[in-house]
């Protein structure tokens, strides 16, 4: 199969900040159409309006956002996508997940998604080593959420340290979507 139909789930990280180059090169490597789903969090690091000129699809800001195409959108919007991307994926919207929790339309899309739900954590080094965010991660393994990590660690945005919880860069990102259609 091939990702032609791409719901992105943006949380409140700061690697949000990034959002636009990951959007840019997603929509070079697969051609692809894209909807976007951002928390409230997420729209308080990024501006929402600024992301409508980088994808051709529309931007999901709460659970009774519906237009004629997605009349109730954490339903219509992954059964339309072949892939439900988390980028980046907070801790808690991790935990949320992981705990079957769905109070706002990211969380309960996650949870309605037939499709393939792909998350790309970016949280602090402390957060993402704290044994209840491990305990989340390992746990949507177990249930077949799929994880994309940098290999090895990668580099956080606020210090440019080397940590784990950083995300790849987009072009590592899309690398490793490429290599999940290969082995689909
Ligand atoms: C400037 C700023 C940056 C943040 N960066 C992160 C982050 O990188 N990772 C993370 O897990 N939480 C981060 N947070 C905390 C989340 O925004 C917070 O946990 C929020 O409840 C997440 O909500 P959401 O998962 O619904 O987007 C940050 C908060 C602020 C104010």
């Amino acid at each position: 199969m091939d990702y032609k139909k791409i719901l992105v789930g943006i949380s409140g990280s700061i690697g949000a900040v990034e959002i636009h180059s990951y959007l840019t090169e997603i929509q070079n490597t697969f051609n692809c159409s894209i909807n976007l789903i951002m928390t409230e969090s997420a729209k308080k690091i990024v501006n929402p309006d600024s992301l409508k000129y980088f994808i051709d699809g529309h931007l999901f800001e709460n659970m009774f956002d519906s237009n004629s195409d997605f009349k109730i959108p954490h339903v219509h919007l992954p059964n339309w996508a072949d892939i439900l991307i988390i980028l980046p994926a907070t801790a808690n919207i991790i935990g949320k997940i992981a705990n079957g929790i769905a109070d706002d339309l990211l969380s309960t899309a996650a949870m309605a998604a037939a499709c393939p739900v792909i998350i790309v954590p970016n949280t602090n080094g402390h957060m993402y080593n704290r044994r209840a965010v491990q305990r989340n991660i390992k746990a949507l393994k177990e249930d077949g959420y799929i994880f994309i990590e940098p290999e090895g660690e990668g580099v956080q945005l606020s210090t440019k340290k080397k940590i784990k919880g950083a995300m790849p860069s987009p072009k590592e990102l899309v690398t490793q979507l490429e290599g999940m259609i290969l082995h689909a």
